[in-house]
């Protein structure tokens, strides 16, 4: 691999422009169906709770993880950007769900990609991930020296849930995924950050949580030891956050951006719950053609639900140049997060 070059990058003082997007899902399609078959569910239940009929799930034993469905997000980013890996300057990831503590996705991305010995990291802010990591590479890349920056939401949150009775409530919401985009700068000021938001409230973690040893329960009545390395969750309380959160996140936004909800051609929110994102567009008028749901088809995806969605809706031609895109999550922490561009 070679060194990142110490000269040569001019720092970006102008417009940063989303230049390619790419996505990833394992090759396992399970159904409501398949899931009636190992636990005590229906496909009824899961769809008027949830609105989701299929989901994918990655299969270790054919070496699915979280670095491939990120390399694989990337390498179709990478592609569309019409740039090889060793011209990216920067590598920022949101994961909550790294195949090892150490080292990080993004490190790992660096060899699998062929990149320089650039800047590469992780950042875990649960389902807010993604959002979280555009804010933070657009903030690099107007302070730093560097051009051309890949963002991913990669999550394989079904390492933490159990496909029985005894997960039943949060294993029929969740899928896997890897979703990513290269930003570059450009001479073109009107593309870039409009406004952004990011917020954390650990007096929340208790309400959705993943306890790795007996010491990390966070609730009392918690510790049987089958509950370790799966999801804790208390459904109602992280509804009734979300239901409140989301409107709030959308107007605190469009203030900081001086901007109404007409103004914005596409709202591309964390997929959590149909009920959830209806709630919201209702609140604000929003046609549903500018707020998107496909989560009747791949589930929850944690950090990869906002970027697959960006990256669907870019190839199919809806997502144009000049568009103003509002980025959408809250999850786990309790976290928050905004991030409105001018693509
Ligand atoms: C999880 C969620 C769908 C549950 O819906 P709910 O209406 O709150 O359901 P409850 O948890 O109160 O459970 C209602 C009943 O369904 C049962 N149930 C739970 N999971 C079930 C399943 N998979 N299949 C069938 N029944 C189930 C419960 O045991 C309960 O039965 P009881 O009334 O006999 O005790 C809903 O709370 C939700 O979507 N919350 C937000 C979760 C979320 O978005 N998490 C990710 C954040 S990023």
């Amino acid at each position: 691999m070679s060194p990142a070059p110490t000269g040569g990058h001019t720092t970006p003082r102008s417009g940063i422009a989303i230049i390619g997007t790419g996505s990833a899902v394992p090759k396992r399609r399970v159904t409501n169906a398949d899931l009636e078959a190992c636990m005590d569910t229906s496909d009824e239940w899961i769809v008027q709770r949830t609105g989701i009929r299929t989901r994918h799930i990655h299969d270790p034993q054919s070496g699915e993880s979280t670095e491939t469905l990120a390399t694989d997000a990337a390498r179709n980013a990478l592609d569309a950007a019409g740039i090889t890996a060793d011209q990216l300057d920067l590598i920022v990831c949101g994961t909550m769900t790294p195949d090892m503590p150490t080292p990080s996705v993004a490190n790992l991305l660096t060899a699998s990609l062929g990149a320089r010995t650039i800047p590469a990291f992780d950042l875990n802010a649960a389902c807010s991930g993604f959002v979280y990591a555009m804010n933070t590479a657009h903030a690099l890349m107007t302070t730093a020296p560097y051009s051309t920056a890949l963002v991913l939401g990669v999550d394989c949150v079904t390492k933490f849930c159990k496909f029985s009775n005894l997960d039943r409530s949060s294993a029929v919401l969740f899928g896997d995924a890897g979703g990513a985009c290269v930003l570059s700068a450009t001479n073109d000021t009107s593309k870039g950050l409009i406004a952004q938001a990011m917020h954390s409230d650990g007096g929340g973690a208790k309400h959705l949580y993943i306890p790795t040893t007996t010491h990390s329960f966070l609730n009392p009545d918690d510790t049987d030891d089958g509950k370790l390395n799966t999801i804790v969750m208390n459904g109602r309380n992280v509804f009734k956050f979300a239901v409140s959160t989301f409107p709030e996140l959308i107007s605190q936004t469009l203030d900081k951006a001086g901007l109404v909800p007409e103004d914005i051609d596409h709202y591309i929110c964390h997929q959590s719950n149909a009920r959830i994102l209806a709630a919201a567009r209702e609140r604000f008028s929003i046609p549903e053609e500018k707020f998107y749901i496909n989560i009747e088809r791949y589930g929850n995806t944690v950090g990869a639900s906002v970027p697959l969605i960006l990256d669907q809706q870019t190839r199919a031609g809806r997502v144009k140049p000049g568009d103003r895109v509002m980025f959408l999550a809250f999850g786990a922490g309790l976290t928050w997060a905004s991030s409105l561009w001018q693509v």
